[in-house]
């Protein structure tokens, strides 16, 4: 029996639920047997044929009857039970048994209700009853519930059986949680439970047990070999546990993993590899101490100081005598006017809130409680060294980061389409940007991701110019709003061979969850910084590095062939420093503005004091407490749930990707754009295009990202719909006013949807639905009418062929950079930002003019302000660029409303032509 049974690397794609999320499929086959047995039963009674239903059961029942196998529930005894009902054609039997099953699955009863283990006629039940007699009698059933998987080569049924019991008699009442054990006899059962078993929450892996599984796994076999260097022969038996340990850290790092050995438990300890195991037992010599190392493991995940202590805190009578009226909610409780405030928000909110840094709520500003507790949980959990709340949005945590960072002077290698806060970060610090292009969607009309090749260009080009030592910081965003996924290691490794004490500003404000997936943790700051460390730690390592050397030499500016080349950074000279910014709101369970910056830098030492100030600089003196809640308990759900959630979102996405793209009548009029579409083919080695093309598996998808420079984080779905004769923004207009559909991003053509961990499969049903409504009336108006047709045909080209160029970033004026014959772009923004605060060095040029085309002609229309049209939402001018007939032709052809620093009826903000000469000099005085 092959675990992807449906699913090898030859078949044609018959994309089913599960690729990302087995919870899902699960799910899925339950149900799809449940209503098989229920056929059989109606079958039976009005005595048609159950062949065809038969072979149906046959069918599903087998895949289930593996899955089941990485499950503690139903467990082996209500399988059997299953099986023997339909064994003995006893249909009513097996149907019942299959629905309960099913129902419990579903709805998650199983991990509250003793009943949802209950097979419930007398005789079936005999053994599972006596199983869980004492698990949820004397439990309090709204203890969370979790999976341990045991790795251990158990020979008999019995013998599992037993150990489970074991486990289940150290109960006590006083137990935070309640747990159920699912044994595994093999290395890749084990990460395969891991993958497939959501509820796994720990691991405890037994000395002596075999590598191969007894199913058939060809992918991940391949996956093992390929990505984590283990295959049977490689390895001793002895190390199987470590190594075990090690592939699964990779799969799922928050999991806790515990060694049971039974020869040298120090040497074990002391091996290189063993960072990933929480704790190492002697045997089975202290089995309550393992229990109790279960519960406590799951129990530091599951505190959250700042949080507990704010509920504690609401409870207490406390008389408040500072600021914040609201606070314990008085003010509005014994209200005349503003009671119904209160009682929509209701009264926690407002027992919880506080001026007051003291009585243990902790200072975001110098937090030495549990806030601090709350960091550094927080850091640990997303894989960073240290881990900043912010309570301002990643609009403000980019400002921290870059004010941290970066002197004035220094040089930023910028992407031109990141979010503003970095470019008025700039402008504050006074560090020069240094512009690199995105590759362009032109017909989408938006930007993709900055290639290798371009940041190489720009830093040997600054090398070969003597100002590398200038050079501070490389920022780019990851991944994209529209889903453009960066190779995070690649970029970073040979950015780091021609710069090796660069800091990488990863600004990932959408991308949260990126830890809780295998596959996009690869990809984000803090994972390929990990990886990163690991590599350059290694003699394989230093070895390539010597061999490197060896053939290329010295990093030579003018070497064209550099740019073509792997480039490899000195081991030893390299300073690991990375900062990541994240919208913790955007993705995760936090409130609204929730950030978090991550950092894991070896000067952090060095820079602590810089960023504090920055903190300072920007942060509220008077954060709000939820807030700082929220980050703690969206770090809370993403440790323990995380995994289980992403991978939904992830498969949610799929499911929408196919249901349009292959639906025969929607796909008429919309698509979803594919990986193809959104990475051109030079950044695709893999050469991979679509999520649900022939013959693709989670492996090719895996292999994708492991290799293409760019891929596409499948949750970001860019439905197109010019094809339907909408521009974005009119479309979203649509689905908001009609539909109570929200979205944010839009383009000409296009708009973007997202899925997180707050969709459910209703709410991908309802889009579909909706999309199939909105066809069907398209379909039956233009086959009614073709002078309608013809207006549509004529919307629908314009749309998709008329889309304006894009403009490149032009260059700054000569009075804002430091050297004009410069090759180098890089320029002053901050000297005309602030010229532009007096009047007289500014006029103001309408779009539309012949004056605006004159000036453009001379070189002399150069922006004094910033200019951000929405979408697509990156500054086409920037203080101090001159402007270019690219530009005005772009800006012409605009059809948005909101462009922030533009005013239709003033026109462009200039700077006075005569101001330009020694602008520099008068803007200092
Ligand atoms: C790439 C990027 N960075 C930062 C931000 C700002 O994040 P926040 O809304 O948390 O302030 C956004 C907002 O959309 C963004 O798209």
């Amino acid at each position: 029996m092959s675990i992807q049974s449906s699913k090898t690397s030859k078949s044609p794609s018959r994309y089913s639920v599960g690729m990302f999320s087995a919870g899902e499929a699960r799910c899925d086959r339950w149900q799809e047997l449940a209503h098989a047995a229920q056929t059989l039963v109606a079958q039976v009674s009005s005595g048609s044929s159950t062949k065809e239903t038969l072979t149906a059961v046959e069918t599903l029942l087998a895949p289930l009857s593996v899955i089941e196998t990485f499950r503690a529930y139903p467990g082996e005894v209500m399988i059997s039970a299953l099986k023997d009902a339909l064994g003995r054609r006893d249909y009513s039997s097996f149907s019942r048994i299959t629905n309960r099953i099913a129902k419990a699955i579903i709805t998650g009863s199983y991990r509250r209700s003793a009943s949802a283990w209950k097979l419930g006629e007398e005789g079936e039940s005999e053994g599972n009853d006596r199983l869980m007699k004492d698990y949820f009698n004397t439990g309090d059933l709204t203890k969370p519930y979790f999976e341990v998987l045991i790795v251990s080569d158990d020979p008999t049924p019995e013998q599992v059986r037993q150990g489970r019991a074991e486990l289940r008699q150290l109960r006590r009442p006083e137990d935070p949680f309640v747990y159920e054990a699912v044994t595994v006899p093999s290395f890749e059962e084990g990460v395969i439970g891991v993958v497939m078993n959501a509820d796994v929450q720990a691991v405890v892996i037994r000395d002596n047990f075999r590598f191969k599984s007894q199913f058939d796994a060809p992918l991940l076999r391949t996956y093992l070999e390929q990505h984590l260097s283990l295959e049977p022969g490689s390895l001793e038996p002895k190390d199987y546990g470590v190594a075990l340990a090690r592939a699964i850290g990779k799969v799922r790092p928050e999991l806790d993993i515990y060694l049971i050995v039974d020869g040298a438990a120090e040497k074990v300890a002391s091996h290189l590899d063993s960072k990933n195991i929480r704790r190492i037992f002697y045997g089975l010599e202290d089995l309550m101490e393992i229990h109790l190392a279960l519960l406590e493991g799951v129990n530091q995940r599951y505190d959250t100081p700042y949080f507990n202590n704010l509920k504690n805190y609401a409870r207490r009578p406390i008389g408040t005598f500072h600021a914040l009226p609201v606070a314990r909610g008085k003010s509005i409780f014994n209200s005349h006017w503003i009671r119904d405030f209160g009682h929509f928000y209701g009264a926690n909110i407002f027992l919880a809130e506080s001026s007051a840094t003291t009585g243990g709520l902790d200072s975001l500003l110098e937090p030495t409680g549990n806030i601090r507790v709350a960091q550094e949980k927080a850091a640990r959990a997303f894989g960073c060294g240290e881990l900043f709340f912010g309570t301002n949005g990643t609009s403000t945590s980019n400002k921290i980061a870059v004010q941290a960072l970066v002197r004035p002077g220094d040089i930023v290698l910028v992407d031109r389409n990141c979010h503003k806060s970095h470019h008025y970060g700039l402008v504050l610090c006074g560090g020069q940007p240094l512009y690199v292009e995105a590759y362009p969607l032109t017909e989408y009309s938006m930007y993709g991701a900055v290639p290798l090749r371009t940041i190489k260009k720009a830093l040997l080009d600054l090398k070969a110019e003597g100002k590398l030592d200038r050079v501070r910081m490389l920022l780019l965003t990851n991944c994209t709003f529209d889903g453009h996924v960066y190779d995070v290691q690649r970029f970073m490794e040979e950015v780091l061979a021609i710069k090796p004490d660069i800091v990488f500003l990863w600004d990932e404000a959408w991308y949260a969850y990126s830890r809780f997936s295998q596959f996009h943790r690869m990809r984000s700051a803090m994972g390929a910084c990990e990886a990163l460390r690991e590599r350059y730690a290694s003699a394989a390592y230093r070895a390539a590095y010597a061999e490197f050397k060896k053939k290329h030499g010295k990093i030579d500016p003018k070497n064209p062939k550099l740019l073509d080349t792997h480039l490899l950074p000195d081991p030893d000279a390299v300073k690991l420093r990375v900062y990541a910014t994240t919208s913790t709101h955007k993705s995760l369970s936090c409130f609204r503005q929730g950030s978090y910056i991550m950092v894991n830098d070896d000067c952090w030492e060095s820079t602590q004091g810089p960023f504090k100030e920055a903190f300072f600089t920007h942060t509220s003196t008077s954060p709000n407490l939820q807030l700082i809640a929220s980050l703690d308990v969206a770090r809370r759900q993403a440790e323990l749930e995380g995994y289980e959630l992403v991978g939904r979102a992830i498969e949610l996405s799929l499911i929408l990707r196919r249901e349009v793209n292959k639906h025969p009548l929607i796909s008429k009029y919309f698509t979803i754009a594919t990986n193809a579409q959104m990475v051109p083919k030079e950044y695709r080695d893999s050469g991979f295009e679509d999520f649900h093309a022939d013959g693709v598996s989670w492996k090719t998808i895996y292999d994708a990202w492991a290799s293409d420079e760019f891929v596409l984080d499948p949750t970001r779905v860019t439905l197109l719909c010019g094809s339907a004769g909408f521009d974005g923004t009119s479309f979203k207009g649509m689905l908001a006013s009609k539909f109570d559909i929200q979205l944010n991003k839009t383009s000409r053509n296009s708009v973007l949807l997202q899925t997180n961990i707050n969709n459910t499969r209703s709410d991908i049903a309802y889009l579909i639905k909706v999309l199939a409504d909105i066809s069907r009336e398209l379909d039956r108006t233009l086959s009614k009418d073709p002078d309608e047709k013809a207006a549509f045909d004529a919307r629908v080209k314009s749309l998709i062929t008329d889309v304006p160029d894009l403009p490149n970033f032009s260059r700054f004026h000569d009075a804002f950079r430091d050297n004009p014959r410069s090759k180098t772009n890089e320029g002053d923004m901050r000297t005309p930002f602030f010229l532009a605060y007096d009047e007289d060095n500014s006029t103001h040029v309408k779009l539309n003019s012949k004056e605006i085309d004159d000036l453009v002609k001379r070189g002399q229309a150069v922006s004094a302000n910033f200019v951000i049209p929405y979408p697509p939402g990156f500054p086409i001018l920037v203080p101090g660029q001159v402007i270019t007939a690219e530009t005005i032709e772009f800006m012409r052809k605009l059809d948005v409303k909101e462009i922030h620093g533009y005013q239709a009826a003033l026109g462009l903000k200039l700077i006075k032509s005569e101001k330009l000469r020694g602008a520099k000099k008068k803007a200092r005085k």
